[in-house]
């Protein structure tokens, strides 16, 4: 276990069943549908290729990264494209992978924006939700694990850009971070 770990939340044994039965009930839901995922980078980045090897469908895939506007908080709900899609999503049945949903304000952004270019469905597959955290009224439509408000690394979650790589989802211990971790 890394250094900076303090306990294990879900082994990368438990991420990989959970994902699998995600990509299984996907493939059923989209069968006869050429599906276009896009994922959120970054944090999206390592969930997206796992899910969509468990999804029996003909996916196409593109990748959106996204931003809080200004300052290090998200209260302000705007949200900046740092890099936008290469195709049109209009007319496409489109499901967006997220790796986690706190506030919902990224979510809630980027579907507005793919609803106005004239998706003909925008869905939603998140790893993990912390509902604890919502201040708006986004829901995903298919959700790995439902957490509480505490703040977690691994799998494509970062904290300030690091351990994004660990093939587990674990809690860091408090000396590393400080209040305003994101
Ligand atoms: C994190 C996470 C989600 C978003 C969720 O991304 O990956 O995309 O925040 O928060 P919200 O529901 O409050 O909008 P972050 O902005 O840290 O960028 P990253 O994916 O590059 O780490
Ligand atoms: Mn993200
Ligand atoms: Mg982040």
């Amino acid at each position: 276990m890394h250094n900076d770990i303090e306990k294990v939340v879900f082994s990368e044994e438990q991420i990989a069943a959970r994902v699998k039965e995600l990509g299984e009930e996907l493939s059923r839901d989209y069968a006869g549908k050429k599906p276009l995922v896009i994922c959120v980078l970054k944090g999206a980045f390592i969930f997206m290729a796992d899910l969509v090897k468990c999804m029996d469908v003909p996916v196409e895939l593109d990748f959106m990264a996204v931003s809080s506007y200004g300052a290090s908080t998200k209260s302000s709900g705007v949200v900046r494209i740092i890099k936008d899609l290469d195709v049109s999503v209009e007319g496409r049945d489109v499901l967006i992978v997220e790796d986690i949903i706190d506030t919902g304000l990224t979510l809630s952004y980027l579907i507005e924006v793919l609803q106005g270019r004239k998706a003909n469905d925008v869905k939603v597959v998140t790893l993990f939700d912390k509902p604890a955290r919502r201040t708006t009224s986004m829901e995903a439509n298919y959700k790995g694990f439902v957490l509480p408000d505490e703040f977690i690394v691994g799998y494509g979650l970062d904290f300030a850009e690091q351990y994004r790589n660990l093939p587990y989802i674990g809690v860091l211990k408090p000396e590393i971070y400080t209040d305003d971790a994101k």
